[in-house]
Parts: structure tokens; C-alpha cells; sequence
């Protein structure tokens, strides 16, 4: 089996999945949480380099306060519990977003689990938080006014929030809806896409296995025969 070398991930249905059961979304989230933690386990254990994961886009500020403050103290908690976890297990941290407008709470917890496993050698697991590509590709525009006009797209591209990450070789997003939803906008051009109505508490190691198995079926040709 080809392994892609980055995952890219839209982690959608976590509301839906708590709906079905009588239960408070929340309750979707922290399952949410576990799903993700296998994600990170299975990608680490079959050699993917790269895992970035959508878990608070720049639109998702416009949701009920409520549950803005339940997703960003799920993160806190999620933070120091799987610290311990992820250095064990080699895991590299990093962020892609405008991270300053998060809570103090959340903003340096993740400051401190990026510094603690900068030196880490094993899966680079990227948290897309507060994120959007148009965001991004915005502030990439006002670094090069600063900087200049880049020349190439290399350039450009090297513009963006973290200038080492390759492109992703493939996107999964469950929750059945087939959109982008202002995810890597720049970085997406040539990515496999995989989609699947499985809401994400239930996307688990054998689905995320499979998706793998029918990305390394498939045929890249990048605009060649
Ligand atoms: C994904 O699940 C998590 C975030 C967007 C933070 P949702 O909360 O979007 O769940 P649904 O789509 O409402 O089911
Ligand atoms: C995308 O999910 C963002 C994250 C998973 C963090 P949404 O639930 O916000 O997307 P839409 O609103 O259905 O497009
Ligand atoms: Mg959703």
C-alpha cells in the first residue's frame, strides 16, 4: 500500500453524531476528540509524515458562544491530556491559523506543546485553528507587501502560515457534505479527495485504513498524460 506522505483531514459531524444519539453536541466533540486520537496513532504507525486537521475554522466564531467556549475548553483539555501521548509516541505539534485571536487559555497551552515537541522526529501533526484559507492566503498578500511580490508560485508559497509543510496527497472529509469549507485553499490544487457520509466519531482506524488503501489505487497525473 502507498502511504500519502501529508493526510489533510475535515473532521465534520461531530454535532450530528450527538443529534442521532439525544445528546448534547458536546458530547460529539469529546467523542470527536477519541477519533482524532486513533487518527494520530494510525498515521504515526504507518509512516504518514504529515497529518493537518481542520478543528476551528474562521467561520465557526459565528456559531452560539456556548459552544465556542465548549470546543476551545475541549482543546485546552484535549492539550494536556494528550501531551504526555504524543511525545511517546515522537509526535511533532504545529499550528496553521491566526492563532493570536485565540483565548489566552488555549493560545499558550498550544505555545507550550509546539515547544515541547519541536524536537520530535516522528509524525508532524498540524492543528489548523482558527483557520481559513482565504485568511491565509490574506495575510500572505500583506507579507509580501511587506517583503515583495513573489516571482514564483514556490515564492508565494512560501508565503504561507507554515512554509515547510508539503501539499497534501489526500483530504478526507467525513460528515457527508462535499465542500472545501475554506480549508487550504492554496495547497489543495492537485489532492486527492475523499469523501465519505461516516460522521467523524465514527471515522476510526479500519475507515481511515480503507480511505488510505483507495488513495493508493488511484491514478496522479498533475496536467500530464
Ligand atoms: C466538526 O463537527 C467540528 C467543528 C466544526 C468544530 P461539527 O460541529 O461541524 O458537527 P456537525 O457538522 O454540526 O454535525
Ligand atoms: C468545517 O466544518 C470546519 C471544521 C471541521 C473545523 P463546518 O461544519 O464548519 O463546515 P460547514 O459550515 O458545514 O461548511
Ligand atoms: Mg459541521
Amino acid at each position: 500500500m502507498k502511504v500519502p506522505a501529508h493526510i489533510a483531514a475535515i473532521m465534520d459531524g461531530n454535532g450530528r453524531w450527538a443529534r442521532r444519539r439525544g445528546l448534547p453536541r458536546a458530547i460529539g466533540h469529546r467523542e470527536g476528540v477519541k477519533a482524532l486520537h486513533e487518527a494520530v496513532q494510525v498515521c504515526g504507525d504507518i509512516g504518514v509524515k504529515y497529518l493537518t486537521v481542520f478543528t476551528f475554522s474562521t467561520e465557526n466564531w459565528q456559531r452560539p458562544k456556548k459552544e465556542v467556549d465548549t470546543l476551545m475548553n475541549l482543546m485546552a483539555r484535549a492539550i494536556d491530556d494528550e501531551r504526555p501521548g504524543l511525545m511517546e509516541n515522537n509526535v511533532r505539534v504545529r499550528t496553521i491559523g491566526r492563532t493570536s485571536d485565540l483565548p489566552e487559555h488555549v493560545r499558550t497551552r498550544l505555545e507550550s506543546l509546539i515547544a515541547d515537541t519541536a524536537s520530535n522526529t516522528g509524525l508532524t501533526f498540524i492543528l489548523a485553528i482558527n483557520y481559513g484559507g482565504r485568511a491565509e492566503i490574506l495575510d500572505a498578500c500583506k507579507k509580501a507587501g511587506e517583503q515583495g511580490i513573489p516571482e514564483s508560485e514556490q515564492d508565494f508559497a512560501s508565503l504561507l502560515y507554515d512554509r515547510s509543510l508539503p501539499d497534501p496527497d489526500l483530504l478526507i472529509r467525513t460528515g457527508g457534505d462535499r465542500r472545501i469549507s475554506n480549508f487550504l485553499l492554496w495547497q489543495l490544487a492537485y489532492t486527492e479527495l475523499h469523501f465519505t457520509d461516516t460522521l467523524w466519531p465514527d471515522f476510526r482506524k479500519d475507515k481511515l485504513l480503507a480511505a488510505i488503501e483507495e488513495f493508493s489505487k488511484r491514478q496522479r497525473r498533475f496536467g500530464r498524460i
